[in-house]
């Protein structure tokens, strides 16, 4: 049995007084979310202040992104060693705004996935297509593509220690959701991808669903055989709504 994680990723949000509330009301009801993981990823700047009050709780922490290089002269960037220091354990990549904003690649992606395996952090690879792509069919295609390029960069044995989220480009902070025959049909899609070269990792690998996931669409997503937790960004802002979501898990 995969064990549910629901991941909220607070994007560029966030200040000391909204991280400590947060995380407070979070931390306090930890110990009543029994057998579901919880993972909160803050801006770099508000990880120490998300360390301090998750500290001795089960809540775990994460960052948006990491560089692909270790320390040196990368004005701007955060390295894995970094984020492991400030208490991290998790660590999402190729995120689509990382992709459509920043300019990142399949290419890049499976390299800084890479560097988190290789630095001890757990990577929670994103993967998802647009709203012409599945309009025009080619949504399986797509995600295989962004797939494959990280297992080609990391070896498929390596792909156990790696998260999936799929998260369709349409659904993020728009309000819209996947049906759950829509996110499960590509879920069941990636582990069958996984499974097809290495059996073993498409069992204990977890796939996420990420997509305007709210508290009123849970229960439905997340009770897909194919759907091992959530990655939830705007909902994940709210304490009520996130815990919610998590209780639904
Ligand atoms: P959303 O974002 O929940 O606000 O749609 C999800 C994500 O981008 O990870």
């Amino acid at each position: 049995m995969r064990k549910k994680l629901l991941v909220g990723n607070w994007k560029m949000n966030g200040r000391r007084v909204m991280a400590n509330e947060l995380c407070a009301a979070i931390v306090n009801e930890m110990q009543n979310l029994k057998n579901i993981d919880v993972a909160l990823c803050p801006p770099f700047i508000l990880l120490d202040e998300a360390r301090k009050m998750t500290a001795g709780s089960e809540c775990m922490l994460g960052a948006q992104d990491l560089d692909m290089h270790d320390d040196g002269a990368y004005t701007g960037q955060v390295s894995a060693g970094m984020l492991k220091d400030a208490g991290c354990e998790w660590v999402i990549i190729g995120h689509s705004e990382r992709r459509t904003l920043f300019g990142e690649t399949n290419l890049t992606v499976g390299k800084k996935t890479k560097q988190a395996l290789n630095r001890g952090l757990k990577p929670i690879v994103c993967v998802g297509e647009t709203e012409d792509e599945r309009k025009t069919g080619q949504e399986t295609s797509i995600v295989q593509e962004q797939l494959q390029s990280v297992i080609d960069e990391i070896g498929i044995d390596s792909c156990k220690d790696i998260t999936i989220a799929y998260e369709p480009v349409w659904a993020i902070g728009t309000g819209l959701t996947a049906t759950p025959e829509e996110a499960q049909g590509m879920h069941s899609f990636i582990r069958k991808q996984l499974r097809s070269q290495h059996d073993e990792t498409a069992k204990a690998c977890r796939i996420l669903y990420g997509g305007s996931m709210k508290q009123n669409n849970a229960s439905s997503l997340l009770g897909c055989p194919d759907i091992d937790g959530g990655l939830i960004g705007g909902a994940s802002l709210n304490a009520d709504e996130f815990l919610g979501i998590c209780r639904s898990a």
